[in-house]
């Protein structure tokens, strides 16, 4: 496959799922716009990403807030120009009992996860149907599906909220040459989950019972992603790719 001549736009491009697929699309021959709250860490992609020839910038971004992210969408297209391929990777994660589940965290949540996914789309979709072409991926989780476990309920809601957004954008900008897909990750090896709070022992837990026995990795991801915004997943839209080490089968 060959991006040789696409321009991506990666939000959460400074760690873990996001920096893979970054690398990832880089390698395929795309452009890569890395955006991310940490402008340090965009820098360090955006770098590595201009060591194997292509062109990047890195550009802070808050994509919980609108103004931010209008300003950050049209510091890349000045940069690098139309866009392509959209990935929204950005988030967060905690382990919240209803009971804790206060207003405040369960908007943060649904904020940074559902409403940036929307504001970041809405900045760029444009650029794609205007070419007639264009690929945009969604970051969701099997949690999304299964719900995840005790204390995600806010959020497994915001990642289901962003399938249904993935959804109806597949029925609307299909017939622009604009695919719209969701990938779903099972539990992967990042600094978000090492952040989180998880309970203790997660991981062991977790991959005792998964049939590939080991943890999932960001490349895991990135590949899936790499596949989705390809030309030949062209007939591929509207769907949700899970890898999950056979977690959910
Ligand atoms: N790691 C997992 O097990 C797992 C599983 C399923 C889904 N996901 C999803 O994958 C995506 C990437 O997560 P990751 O595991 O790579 O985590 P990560 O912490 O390594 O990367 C997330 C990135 O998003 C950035 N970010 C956070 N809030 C932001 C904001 N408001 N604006 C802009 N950038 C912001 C962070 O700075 C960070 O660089 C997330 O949407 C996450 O929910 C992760």
């Amino acid at each position: 496959m060959s991006l040789d001549g696409r321009t991506a736009l990666i939000t959460g491009g400074a760690s873990g799922i996001g920096r893979a697929i970054a690398l990832r699309l880089a390698d395929a021959g795309a452009n890569v716009a890395v955006l991310d709250l940490k402008l340090d860490g965009a820098r360090a992609v955006a770098g590595a990403v201009a060591s194997t020839g292509r062109r990047a910038i890195a550009v802070q971004v808050d994509v919980g807030d609108a103004a931010s992210v209008a300003r950050a969408v049209a510091e890349a297209r000045g940069a690098l120009g139309a866009i392509h391929v959209l990935v929204n990777s950005a988030g967060i994660a905690d382990f919240v009992p209803l009971g804790d589940l206060d207003e405040e965290r369960w908007q943060r949540m649904l904020n940074v996860h559902l409403n940036g996914t929307y504001r970041v789309t809405r900045a760029v979709f444009a650029d794609m149907t205007a070419a007639g072409w264009g690929r945009i991926v969604n970051i969701a989780s099997a949690a999304a599906l299964n719900g995840g476990g005790p204390g995600l309920a806010h959020y497994a809601a915001a990642k289901a909220g962003i399938i249904g957004f993935t959804k109806a954008l597949a029925h609307e900008l299909g017939p622009s040459g604009v695919t719209v897909n969701a990938i779903a990750p099972g539990l992967i090896d990042t600094p978000l989950i090492h952040g989180a709070g998880a309970p203790a022992g997660l991981y062991d837990t977790v991959v005792a019972r998964l049939p590939v026995r080991r943890i999932g990795q960001p490349e895991d991801i990135a590949a899936a992603c790499a596949y989705l915004v390809s030309d030949e997943a062209g007939f591929c839209t509207g769907q949700v790719l899970s890898p999950n080490g056979g977690a959910n089968i």
